[in-house]
């Protein structure tokens, strides 16, 4: 077996100060191998960035950690300070939602991708704006980020984290802030980087219609812990979790983008509030008395994994 870019294991993250000893993360395992595209979807607050910010190895300070987060088979909270700097430098790419606020306001485009093609790149600003679809090079290079449309933006920093050719991309929510049309051009562009490069992908999103454009394995998360893993595409055409068939019922479809349709009753607690067992369960239509009781996750069939007494139940086989 090859050796996962990202492996996370029994990764459990607790802010003591605010959240005493209640696991925000709790035990989560999350793999990506090489080249691999993955997603993380789950409502807002749910935990989606926290877990992108333990695999690119920035959580704040406040953060409590326990568990492994490997990167190429070395666990990142062993390696040494140089390493470890290098590997948030050079190794790992983020892109994340706010364009605005990720590029620095007062620096031109150019500045800022000479700056980190300088750290050690084998591509230069030009060719970068060019693989990221900005072919008007010269206007975008002498440009501040208030002077570019959101999607350019976005497409600025994909060349940030791409310019020192990381062996894996964290991209949280890229595409929220755009208009839908844009969504999916910055959608394509990060698949056809990604079949280019090569590097591994863990996309985060809440947009399930997005994720089976991207990611070829999904996790679902629901307030902190994973309750579904497996290959998109089946998790989608057949959701075990009361809470996947919830976010698929309550989504549409790419190309029938309309209203939404029914949404899951109730919302995400902040984590003081989490009720104990099955954090889903005061939300869904199958719980039982023993959901009071914390479901482990477990096989489910080929590639899945589940956490949950009541799924929903499989398709009949038609003789
Ligand atoms: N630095 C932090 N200190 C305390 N709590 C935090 C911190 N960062 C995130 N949280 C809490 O963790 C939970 C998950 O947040 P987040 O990962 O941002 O969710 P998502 O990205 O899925 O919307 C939230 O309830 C949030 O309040
Ligand atoms: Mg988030």
């Amino acid at each position: 077996m090859t050796t996962p870019v990202l492996s996370v294991a029994n990764l459990s993250v607790r802010f003591p100060k605010r959240y005493g000893a209640i696991d925000v993360l709790d035990n989560i395992a999350l793999d990506i191998g090489p080249g691999e595209r993955v997603a993380v979807v789950g409502e807002s607050g749910c935990g989606k960035s926290l877990l992108g910010l333990a695999a690119a190895d920035l959580l704040p300070p406040t953060a409590q950690v326990t568990g492994q987060i490997s990167f190429r088979g070395k666990d990142v909270r062993t390696m040494g300070r140089r390493e470890r700097f290098a590997l948030r430098g050079a190794g790992i790419g983020v892109v994340y939602q706010d364009a605005l606020t990720s590029l620095n306001p007062g620096m031109t485009v150019g500045a800022q991708l000479r700056q980190v093609c300088r750290l050690g790149s084998s591509s230069t600003p030009e060719r970068l704006l060019v693989d990221v679809g900005l072919t008007d090079t010269g206007r975008v290079l002498r440009a501040k980020p208030h002077q570019l449309s959101g999607g350019q933006r976005q497409r600025v920093l994909i060349a940030l984290a791409l310019a020192r050719d990381p062996d894996l991309v964290i991209a949280d929510e890229p595409t929220t802030a755009l208009d839908v049309t844009v969504q999916a051009q910055v959608v394509a562009l990060l698949r056809e980087l990604q079949e280019q490069h090569h590097f591994a992908l863990l996309f985060v999103s809440h947009d399930l219609a997005l994720v089976s454009e991207l990611a070829s394995r999904t996790t679902v998360m629901y307030a902190g812990q994973v309750v579904e893993s497996g290959p998109t595409t089946e998790i989608l055409a057949r959701p075990r979790h009361p809470y996947t068939a919830g976010l698929l019922a309550a989504s549409v479809s790419l190309e029938e983008r309309r209203e939404t349709l029914t949404p899951i009753p109730g919302h995400v607690r902040q984590p003081g509030e989490f009720v104990a067992g099955c954090r889903f369960r005061e939300r869904c239509g199958n719980a039982r008395d023993d959901c009071a009781n914390r479901p482990e996750l477990a096989p489910d069939g080929p590639g899945r994994l589940l956490a949950c007494f009541h799924p929903v139940a499989k398709e009949e086989e038609t003789p």
